[in-house]
C-alpha cells in the first residue's frame, strides 16, 4: 500500500513504521494519522507481523500535532481531530501483537502520545520529551492526561503536563517514561532485539498479557483478577503451552505455532 507521510517495511515478522515527515519534524497532520492508523491496522491482520516497531524520520520521532493544521480548528473540528487521534493510537495500545516506539528524537505533544500509547518505548541518548500543549493555550488531545499520570504517576505527570517543559531520555528513564535508553547508533537494533526476544515466546500468552494489562488496568483488582485467571484457563488450552511446558520438560527450546 502507497503511503505518502509514513514509511512500512516487513522484516523477518518486525512491521517498521517510520513517521516521515522529516522536514516538519514529523508532526501529525490529518494524513499522518490516517496513514498511521491503515499501517496499525494491516500489522495487526497480516499474519506475517509478529510485532510492530514505530520509530521517526531524521532529528524527531514526532514533533506533536501538527501546528500549522491546529491554527484552523474550532471546537467542534479540534474535538473530532482528538477522537481521531484517539482512535489511531488505541489501535496501538490494543495491539495483540508487541508494539515498541524506538524514540530516535524529540517525542512531543502527539509524539510523547504516540510513544505512550506503545506497549514498551526505548530511546535514544538523544531524545526529548515533552507535553508542550499548555504553551499553545491547548491540552494534550491524544490520550496525554490519561496514560501520562498512569505511567509516571500523578505529581510527575502534572508537572510535565503544566509546565510545558522538556525533558531529555535519561529524566524520562529515571520517571519510568521509558523502559531503556541506548545510544542513538544502536536504537533499531536495541528495539529489534527486544521485539524479537518477544516474538520468540508464545504469541497467543503475549496478546493475552497484553489484553490483561490494558482491560484490568481501569476496572477493580477483583474484576481484573477474574480476566486474568480466565485468560491464564484459556491459555492452558492451547497447543503452545503444551509445546511450552514440553519443552522445558524436554531441555530445548519451544517451537510455538500461534494455536
Ligand atoms: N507542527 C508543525 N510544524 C512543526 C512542528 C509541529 N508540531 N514542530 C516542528 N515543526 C516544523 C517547524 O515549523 C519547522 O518548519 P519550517 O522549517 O518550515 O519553518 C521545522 O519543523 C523544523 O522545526 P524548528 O522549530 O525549526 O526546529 P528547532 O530545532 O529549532 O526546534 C522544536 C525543535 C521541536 C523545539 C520546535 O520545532 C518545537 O517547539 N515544535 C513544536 C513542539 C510542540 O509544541 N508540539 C506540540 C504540538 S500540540
Amino acid at each position: 500500500m502507497p503511503y505518502d507521510t509514513i514509511t512500512f517495511a516487513l522484516t523477518d515478522r518486525i512491521a517498521t513504521i517510520t513517521v516521515n515527515r522529516p522536514d516538519k519534524l514529523n508532526a501529525l497532520n490529518d494524513r499522518v494519522i490516517a496513514e498511521l492508523g491503515e499501517a496499525i491496522d494491516s500489522a495487526r491482520a497480516n499474519p506475517e507481523v509478529g510485532g510492530v516497531l514505530l520509530t521517526g524520520a531524521g532529528r524527531a520521532f514526532v514533533a506533536g500535532a501538527d501546528i500549522v493544521e491546529l491554527e484552523q480548528h474550532g471546537a467542534v473540528s479540534a474535538k473530532a481531530l482528538a477522537q481521531r487521534g484517539q482512535d489511531v493510537f488505541r489501535r496501538f495500545e490494543t495491539s495483540p501483537k508487541p508494539t515498541i516506539a524506538a524514540v530516535n528524537g524529540f517525542a512531543l505533544g502527539g509524539g510523547c502520545e504516540l510513544a505512550m500509547a506503545c506497549h514498551i518505548r526505548i530511546a535514544s541518548e538523544s531524545a526529548k520529551f515533552g507535553q508542550p500543549e499548555v504553551k499553545l493555550g491547548l491540552l494534550p488531545g491524544y490520550g496525554g492526561t490519561q496514560r501520562l499520570p498512569r505511567l509516571v504517576g500523578k505529581g510527575r505527570a502534572l508537572q510535565l503536563l503544566l509546565t510545558g517543559e522538556m525533558i531529555d531520555a535519561a529524566e524520562a528513564y529515571r520517571i519510568g517514561l521509558v523502559n531503556r535508553i541506548v545510544p542513538a547508533g544502536d536504537l533499531l537494533s536495541a528495539a529489534t532485539t527486544m521485539l524479537q526476544s518477544i516474538l520468540a515466546n508464545g504469541p497467543l500468552a503475549v496478546a493475552h498479557c497484553i489484553e490483561a494489562v490494558n482491560r484490568g488496568y481501569d476496572v477493580t483488582l477483583d474484576e481484573a483478577l477474574a480476566l486474568e485467571a480466565t485468560a491464564f484457563g484459556l491459555l492452558a488450552a492451547t497447543a503452545d503451552k503444551r509445546e511450552g511446558t514440553r519443552a522445558f520438560v524436554e531441555k530445548r527450546a519451544a517451537k510455538f505455532s500461534g494455536a
